[in-house]
């Protein structure tokens, strides 16, 4: 780094006493060295951590304010009719807020494009209705989101698009049903939700593209931080952003990440004649996320394999799914393909069935019962009841005796000790 010294080099620089020196409030102290704007330095040559805490986030022009305004304003001035600064028209149709989170989380996965939606399911919605048409099909797996399979079956279905499921965790069912029959999509979880399985995504991608299919990878259990579909040969990327990247439990927004300049104009054109974007204030929770992604995911990570480890050990628990383990069945390609940790969400099934699940979903105090993931709190649900109501008797139902857990960055005996009190309690 360039030695500077405090010394002022002009006479325009304040001969206050303040100004001379290091103190955090003195005004107007120029550096003899003038510092390299951030916006001049190429930061994909540095690491995700860095990206994530600088991309798109230059300290305000007119002030200095290290952490850019968020733009809370729903119109801008015109200097003169069509005379925009910066481009800057209407908030559904552009903000500076969800730009600087665009930037931000396009740098993460080294994409050309990041787009912010005002929920996962908008994000899904909108690649999914930009770009396909009544007549195409689309192929998804058979542990998803349940939302998802709400969203294909009862709107995308009646309006004319075809739905096959199958276990996309095996490779040979895949290529089985991309020779079977054309699909736009092949619609990828991993690990999936709620039963944490694992597709590879590469392999997949390659047997998709040679049949003519794009891959989108819901990455929303694993973030950016662990995993990036794009790397490994998916065309999208979409993320419910209420989950880690959000990772407080206080915002509900979704993206879309991509390379492809077409489709990615063709979901900026939906996204704005439809209106499904996130408030400048969300953009702005969501881009707080995103700074500390790296610190959080990788605690979610240690965490839950504690708690999976130490629930493999328990006489009530039937199986344990979660990727870290070496005996979950997608453990090998996890490993590859997962950098750095196998992410925070772990599933378990009890040997008592339906109602040991649901009273033990009820039993624990620091897991919290609540729908959703992804935050610094633990969360405990039951799938078949709560998140996954909407795929009850179809071929994605979950087994009812399936209880998910969303473990947060406490501490992991504090933990372990909540999960034992909840059996202890049960089993009274
Ligand atoms: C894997 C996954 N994808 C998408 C969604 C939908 O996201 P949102 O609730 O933000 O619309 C969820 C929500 O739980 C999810 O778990």
């Amino acid at each position: 780094m360039t030695a500077t010294t405090n010394r002022p080099t002009n006479s325009a620089v304040s001969t206050n006493p303040a100004s001379s020196t290091n103190s955090e409030n003195s005004a107007g102290a120029a550096s003899p060295v003038s510092p390299v704007d951030l916006s001049s330095v190429d930061l994909s040559a540095m690491a995700v951590a860095t990206r994530a805490i600088h991309a798109g986030q230059e300290p305000d022009a007119a002030t200095g304010a290290v952490v850019p305004p968020i733009y809370m304003t729903s119109t801008f001035k015109q200097d003169g009719v069509g005379g925009l600064r910066g481009g800057y028209d209407y908030s559904r149709s552009v903000n500076p807020t969800r730009d600087s989170f665009d930037t931000q989380l396009a740098a993460i996965e080294g994409a050309r494009h990041a787009l912010a939606f005002s929920s996962g399911l908008a994000a899904i919605d909108v690649l999914l209705r930009s770009t396909v048409k009544p007549g195409d099909r689309i192929l998804l797996g058979n542990d998803v989101y349940g939302g998802t399979y709400r969203l294909l079956s009862q709107v995308f279905v009646p309006w004319g698009v075809g739905l096959d499921v199958v276990d996309m965790t095996d490779l040979e069912s895949v290529s089985h049903a991309l020779e079977s029959a054309a699909y736009s999509y092949v619609w990828v979880e991993t690990p999936s939700n709620p039963l944490l399985g694992i597709t590879d995504i590469a392999a997949t991608s390659e047997v998709a593209h040679r049949h003519g299919a794009k891959v989108v990878v819901d990455n929303t259990f694993a973030s950016p931080i662990l995993q990036r579909p794009l790397d490994e040969g998916a065309d999208a990327v979409v993320y419910s952003t209420t989950k880690y990247i959000g990772g407080h439990s206080d915002v509900v927004g979704g993206a879309v990440v991509l390379n492809d300049d077409a489709i990615r104009d063709r979901v900026a054109f939906l996204q704005n004649a439809a209106g499904a974007v996130p408030s400048p204030f969300d953009s702005w929770l969501d881009i707080r996320g995103l700074k500390t992604l790296d610190l959080r995911v990788h605690r979610h990570s240690e965490n839950a394999l504690a708690v999976a480890t130490w629930l493999q050990s328990r006489p009530e628990v039937e199986r344990v799914w979660y990727p870290g383990l070496e005996s979950h069945p997608g453990h090998d390609i996890a490993a590859r393909q997962m950098r750095g940790g196998f992410g925070g969400m772990v599933s378990i099934q009890l040997a008592s069935g339906e109602d040991a699940a649901k009273a033990f979903a009820g039993a624990t105090s620091i897991f919290t019962l609540a729908e959703s993931l992804g935050g610094v709190e633990s969360l405990i649900e039951h799938p078949a009841a709560m998140t996954h109501a909407s795929v009850s008797g179809t071929t994605l139902e979950v087994p009812s005796n399936l209880v998910r857990l969303s473990v947060g960055v406490e501490d992991a005996d504090d933990l372990i000790a909540d999960l034992d009190a909840a059996f202890a309690r049960i089993a009274r």
